[in-house]
């Protein structure tokens, strides 16, 4: 193929926070030529996703951040577009880590797998069928083990995530509570993904909307934000509860940590069970969870929504607006 131009968005700068446009700069260079046993790929959907803060944060996390200078990592969904490798065709779609970039020329073993619903749109690969589903389904499933009947909260309800974990929790025939940020995030919640509840965190009185809606019933709560949220939530716990840490949206800096209430007395008194995971732990559970949620999606039991920003050039700042809660749905870049 003539050589293309590969845009590529590189980490200018480490932030401390939430990564801003500053910190990031967009570069224009030849697209890579594959070297012998490499294909390359295409990229069509960029991800963004809230963990990319802590890939490019200097504080311990559960990967090396991305270097000073390099692409930004992150998935991606594209289509083989060079290749020697039978097992790789010219055109097969597939995701993995390509990085924020058009072009991507990887060895086969970094392709994290060939897409197969092609029934579907691609994007969903990154959203409900990708790393947020598969997340949903494991993070409830198997640490919240909800049981029909019981009450589930979800924090960031009307996200990626999180309104997979809503609509998974009714399927298995729970009660679910969903607290998300704004009027319009909230009727989401009620209105597209099914939930029994939705909350505003931002109204003044939220603390006590919980409670009225909970009244210390709430069996497994699904935590995205930890902070006010969770502190609000921790109080409403029945006997027996689990509590699954996904993620920490709420809390600004990690280092060091900001004090909070303390959530002892709550697990003790409650006999309660806390657990944090990180779905790249669980390799295994992709395959399981797909096939449920592809199943449910065709079934027209599980919706999702897509907030696509147009263009490499939106990348900068996309993560910034991930935390400002601009996204309605799972946020993804399209590049053509
Ligand atoms: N443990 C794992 O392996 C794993 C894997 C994937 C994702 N995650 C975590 O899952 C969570 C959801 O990810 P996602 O990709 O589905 O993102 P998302 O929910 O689609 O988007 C992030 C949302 O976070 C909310 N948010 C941002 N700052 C907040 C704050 N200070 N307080 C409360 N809410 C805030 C915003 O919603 P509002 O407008 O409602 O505030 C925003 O829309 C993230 O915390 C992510 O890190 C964990």
């Amino acid at each position: 193929m003539d050589q293309a131009v590969n845009r590529q968005v590189l980490l200018d700068s480490r932030p401390d926070g939430v990564p801003q446009t500053a910190h990031f700069r967009i570069a224009h260079t030849p697209a890579p030529r594959p070297a012998p046993g490499q294909v390359l790929v295409r990229n069509q959907w960029l991800s963004v996703e809230p963990a990319m803060r802590g890939w490019v944060n200097a504080a311990a996390n559960y990967s090396d951040p991305v270097a000073v200078g390099a692409v930004m990592r992150s998935f991606a969904v594209g289509t083989i577009a060079e290749s020697d490798d039978p097992d790789w065709p010219v055109g097969t779609p597939v995701t993995g880590s390509f990085g924020w970039q058009d072009y991507a020329a990887v060895e086969p073993s970094a392709i994290q797998r060939r897409i197969t619903e092609t029934d579907l749109p691609l994007s969903l690969a990154l959203g409900v069928l990708g790393i947020n589903g598969v997340t949903a389904h494991f993070g409830l499933l198997e640490i919240g083990q909800p049981k029909p009947g019981e009450t589930v909260v979800v924090s960031t309800a009307a996200g990626s995530v999180g309104s997979c974990v809503g609509q998974i929790a009714k399927l298995k025939g729970c009660d679910v509570i969903g607290i998300a940020g704004g009027e319009a995030k909230r009727r989401m919640c009620l209105e597209r993904f099914g939930y029994d509840v939705a909350l505003d965190y931002k109204a003044p009185d939220f603390a006590q909307q919980l409670a009225h809606a909970c009244q210390g019933r709430v069996d497994v709560y699904f935590d995205n934000t930890s902070g006010p949220i969770s502190d609000a939530v921790m109080g409403q716990l029945a006997v027996g509860a689990r509590v699954v840490i996904c993620g920490t949206a709420a809390i600004a800096n990690w280092s060091p940590l900001p004090q909070g209430p303390r959530v002892e007395r709550h697990l003790l008194v409650k006999r309660a069970r806390m657990q944090g995971f990180v779905i790249f732990d669980h390799p295994q559970h992709g395959a399981i969870a797909r096939a449920d949620l592809a199943q449910w999606i065709h079934g027209g039991q599980l919706k999702y929504v897509e907030d696509v920003l147009e263009g490499i050039e939106q990348a900068p700042d996309a993560i910034a607006g991930l935390y400002r809660g601009e996204n309605m749905g799972k946020r993804l870049i399209r590049l053509y």
